[in-house]
């Protein structure tokens, strides 16, 4: 089934919460740490953190000397990346304003959000110098597809159409490969790979910080119903034998650059 990509972090579909965000999701930038060593910032080079979330991975490039400025397209996110001080303001990915500015482009968790992929590869590679690299982990082929599943049939059994919940861009290698390449970019590695993850507060901790495209597909009244159609769905599939629940994501990473 072809869902509708709902955009990036600027979507309507999704509100973030820095707070919700920090509880729930702190596993986002501590499984990050080593997108960023991937990356392997110099002091000195300038650098861009597309979709820089809270700031957390930010503060880490920063602090190794790097030259940062972070985007996000929420402003709640971008708020809290300022109270650790970073370099950050309000940006959507598809449309970067930067014209071969940087050494660096890192991103983690982000990409998924962004519905236009050659949009945003075009941007990034504007936003490059010649030679300049490109390093990041998004959600691959497969990511959290019980959660999908879950969603999905619940939209059914309400009588909504599955078009009318805004998604996410989840692709495999050999797509998201030859995209980069499309847009000028040579690719040094690019895997798929599992990543079962641990819910620190659960499915319920899970949908109240992410489950923004699923719940907006259901008037207001219906949206509890939904995340407690969602919980029982989803909580038997993916809990383990100690009572632990284990998300099914999977991630997509590369490492690319431009020529010379
Ligand atoms: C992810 O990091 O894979 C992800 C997080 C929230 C919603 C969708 C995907």
């Amino acid at each position: 089934m072809k869902i509708v990509h709902g955009g990036c972090s600027s979507s309507p579909s999704q509100k973030w919460s820095p707070m919700l965000y920090r509880r729930n999701a702190s596993y986002v930038s501590d499984l990050g740490q080593s997108v960023v060593t991937a990356l392997a910032p110099r002091r000195g080079e300038h650098i861009l953190d597309l979709g820089c979330g809270d700031g957390a991975l930010t503060e880490i490039i920063a602090d190794t000397g790097a030259q940062v400025v972070g985007i996000d397209t929420s402003s709640e996110q971008i708020a809290a990346c300022r109270t650790r001080g970073l370099n950050v303001f309000i940006c959507d990915g598809h449309m970067l304003p930067f014209d071969s500015e940087f050494d660096a482009v890192f991103s983690n968790a982000a990409l998924h959000w962004m519905n236009n992929v050659d949009l945003v590869l075009g941007s990034v590679e504007n936003s490059l110098k010649k030679g300049g690299r490109f390093v990041a982990e998004l959600g691959g082929k497969g990511n959290i597809k019980t959660l999908i599943d879950a969603f999905l049939n619940i939209l059914e059994e309400h009588g909504v159409e599955p078009s009318s919940m805004a998604s996410w861009y989840f692709p495999d290698a050999l797509t998201y490969g030859t995209k980069l390449r499309s847009h000028g970019f040579i690719v040094d590695y690019i895997e798929l790979f599992s990543r079962p993850t641990k819910l620190p507060f659960g499915v319920g901790g899970w949908l109240d910080t992410f489950g923004g495209p699923f719940f907006q597909a259901f008037p207001q009244g219906k949206q509890h119903l939904a995340r407690a159609q969602a919980i029982a769905y989803i909580e038997p599939r993916i809990r383990d034998s100690e009572g632990f629940f284990w998300a099914d994501y999977v991630r997509l990473r590369f490492s690319a650059h431009l020529p010379k």
